[in-house]
């Protein structure tokens, strides 16, 4: 159910008034549903049945330690790709072993904090990153898990910048070569070779390119097993997209894994997944006010207090995110911009976007923002932070300050 509505013309999350939230917290602020989240990843997990899996949360969706215990509390495990989002996991209270380490370019401290902290397994995408996590696997006396992520060489159908299971791109080891990896592999002695990985793309609208992969994948399993390889599970990756455009629908969850589940039949193999946009990206909106409206030439701009370094994804993609007032007015509507401080031209947060008129002082709700919102804000413009606020059933309250002007030069020196 989608958590933000209208109820007597102001717009809710849940049971709180966001126009409550904005007067209270201020703006801009990253306002998401507690019940929402939940609810996303209760769908994930009601899905599999009782097929053997981990619903393993992609941190770097929203990586936020109040979202993260949240999920920790309700069962997820989570999928990392950085020290610092292991540390994040690891404050929130999930649990090390439903953690999988996945990404290109891990350090040595990366992987030995991971060695350390006993996480389930590393999805490694090279030979010599192998052969690094076997040297440090080594030095703590253990085996590490691993499992190869594959690039099965599929079109996911998304935009470029995250689509990843092309050859061209950087993601995973070629699914041809694999078998051969393996093989040389085995000389390590201090890894464990448990699974086979892959991850195709991100807002993935269309079920069938992961489908693609998964049959791939299960045939070099199959493959894999046949030689004597004691695969056990195989991590599927995220990517399920989800509407962001009123017209779009989003993609259902249950028949998503269903499909998968269909595959993975009395083939002995617990399942692995790390979904991040489809659990918290439709729970959130950002809040922002208007400060101005002005008109040059034919263009119409309503200037707001949320911006490119808040919310990028205009921007970086061309994504389309719903405004929505947070009162609700008969009055006329008008093709506008909804463009923020930032000097740049490409600060913008709507572009020729039919919208009710609204004044300076009025709240906007940029929706479908609580995945890859705040993660990818930065100070740029020496502007502070967004403040993050969490609905739960009647109440919110602040899980992230709004950043001040010390928290700006923190660790500067002159
Ligand atoms: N697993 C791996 C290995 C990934 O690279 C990703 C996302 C996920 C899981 C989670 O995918 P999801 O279920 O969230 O689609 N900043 C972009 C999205 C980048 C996605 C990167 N990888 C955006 O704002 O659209």
């Amino acid at each position: 159910m989608n958590p933000i509505a209208y109820r007597d013309r102001a717009l809710f999350c849940d049971n709180v008034a966001l126009a409550d939230i904005a007067a209270d917290a201020g703006t801009p602020t990253y306002v998401y549903s507690a019940q929402a989240i939940l609810e996303n990843y209760r769908s994930y997990e009601a899905a599999f049945g009782a097929q053997p899996h981990t619903v393993c949360y992609a941190v770097k969706a929203n990586g936020t330690l109040a979202i993260l215990k949240l999920l920790a509390q309700a069962g997820a495990g989570f999928d990392i790709v950085s020290g610092g989002e292991l540390y994040r996991v690891l404050q929130a209270g999930g649990d090390p072993k439903k953690i999988v380490f996945s990404g290109v370019g891990k350090t040595a401290p990366e992987i030995d904090a991971a060695l350390t902290a006993g996480i389930f397994v590393f999805n490694c995408e090279s030979e010599p990153e192998l052969a690094l996590i076997d040297a440090l696997a080594h030095r703590h006396g253990i085996q590490a898990r691993v499992a190869m992520r594959v690039n099965p060489d599929v079109d996911a159908a998304t935009h470029a910048y995250i689509s990843t299971g092309r050859l061209a791109h950087k993601f995973g080891v070629d699914i041809a070569d694999a078998e051969a990896i393996y093989d040389r592999a085995c000389q390590h002695e201090n890894l464990r070779f448990e699974g086979v990985s892959c991850h195709i793309g991100s807002q993935l609208m269309n079920p069938e390119p992961v489908m693609e992969a998964v049959d791939r994948v299960l045939n070099l399993i199959d493959r894999l097993r046949s030689k004597g390889f004691d695969i056990r599970h195989a991590d599927l990756g995220g990517g399920l997209g989800v509407a962001y455009k009123p017209e779009e629908s989003t993609p259902d969850i249950s028949s998503f894994i269903a499909q998968m589940c269909a595959r993975l039949k009395d083939r002995g193999l617990h399942a692995m997944i790390e979904p991040g946009r489809s659990i918290v990206g439709p729970a959130g909106v950002l809040l922002t006010r208007v400060l101005y409206r002005k008109t040059t030439g034919d263009k119409n701009f309503v200037i707001v207090d949320a911006a490119m370094n808040d919310l990028i994804r205009p921007a970086l993609y061309s994504a389309y995110h719903e405004i929505l007032p947070v009162r609700e007015t008969n009055g006329q509507r008008s093709i506008v911009d909804v463009v923020g401080p930032v000097c740049e031209t490409g600060d913008f947060l709507a572009k020729d976007r039919e919208l009710a008129e609204v004044m300076p002082g009025d709240m906007l709700a940029i929706c479908t923002a609580g995945a890859y919102g705040f993660v990818q804000s930065s100070n740029y413009n020496a502007r502070p932070r967004a403040a993050e606020v969490l609905v739960e059933e009647n109440s919110w309250r602040v899980i992230r300050k709004r950043e001040t002007n010390e928290d700006l030069v923190r660790g500067e020196v002159e």
